[in-house]
């Protein structure tokens, strides 16, 4: 199994703060955000990582990260995406070389959770594995549609839906079979222009393939400034217990 890190994108929902560093730079408490999905993915024994960067900074990445050593990855590569807005699909293409027939485990970089996923990295076989977690904002994300006979299957997952099926949104981590970049060449652009995660996981579900499991753990997509600042707290309070408390006494 190896990793994919997608640290693609402009940032813009995150400007000003992105005009002089990539958003996957910016501090969550102590460390870079793109810290914490090489994080979770060396919990899980991945340490043979590719990251996905584009735009004007992305060569800050090799600056943060250099060979990686440091974070506990035996091999570090990067590909650069040359279109920032052409998706996550798009950017995920530029893997395969990289995953060489192998399966891979896919985090957006903008992605932070405490969650263990080495159980299901360790039993993965063939298809697709999502990770979903009950959000209270449902339509910012994919969002699953389960089957109303038998709850336990998905039937489809929606892109940003204007009237979410559920409140089940599917994260920023995934694992694939070698497949993914056959289903990638079979997308084409959505409305927003951009090569979607949401429909290469679609034709898992299509061929019945794609397995599903709540994520165990504190999970934020820290792409807005509101979830940057709930993930920095999060993190902040998870390695100095007690922070939040004394913030809000300070209130
Ligand atoms: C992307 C995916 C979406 C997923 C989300 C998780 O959204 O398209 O399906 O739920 O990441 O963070 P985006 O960050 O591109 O808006």
């Amino acid at each position: 199994m190896k990793g994919v890190i997608l640290a693609g994108g402009l940032g813009t929902r995150l400007y000003p703060l992105t005009h002089a560093t990539n958003k996957h730079l910016l501090p969550i408490y102590n460390k870079p955000m793109v810290y914490y999905p090489i994080q979770t993915l060396v919990n899980a024994g991945i340490t043979d990582v590719m990251i996905v960067a584009s735009g004007p900074h992305a060569g800050h990445f090799l600056r943060v990260l250099k060979n990686g050593k440091e974070l506990g990855l035996t091999h570090l590569e990067y590909a650069f995406q040359e279109k920032p807005d052409g998706g996550i699909s798009d950017a995920l293409s530029l893997a395969e070389n990289f995953a060489d027939n192998d399966s891979i485990t896919v985090i957006l970089g903008d992605n932070t959770t405490d969650a263990d996923i080495s159980e299901p990295v360790k039993h993965f076989q063939r298809g697709a594995q999502v990770f979903v977690k009950k959000v209270p904002d449902p339509k910012r994300f994919g969002v699953v549609r389960f089957d109303e006979a038998d709850p336990s299957k998905v039937v489809e997952i929606i892109e940003k839906p204007a009237n979410p099926p559920s409140n089940y949104a599917v994260t920023g981590l995934y694992i694939y079979d070698n497949r993914v970049f056959d289903f990638i060449r079979q997308c084409t652009p959505s409305a927003r222009g951009e090569l979607e995660i949401t429909d290469v996981n679609n034709f898992y579900v299509k061929e019945g393939s794609l397995s599903w499991a709540e994520l165990n753990g504190y999970w934020q997509d820290a792409g807005t400034f509101d979830t940057l600042l709930q993930a920095n707290m999060y993190w902040a309070n998870k390695q100095n217990p007690g922070f939040i408390e004394s913030f809000n006494k300070g209130l």
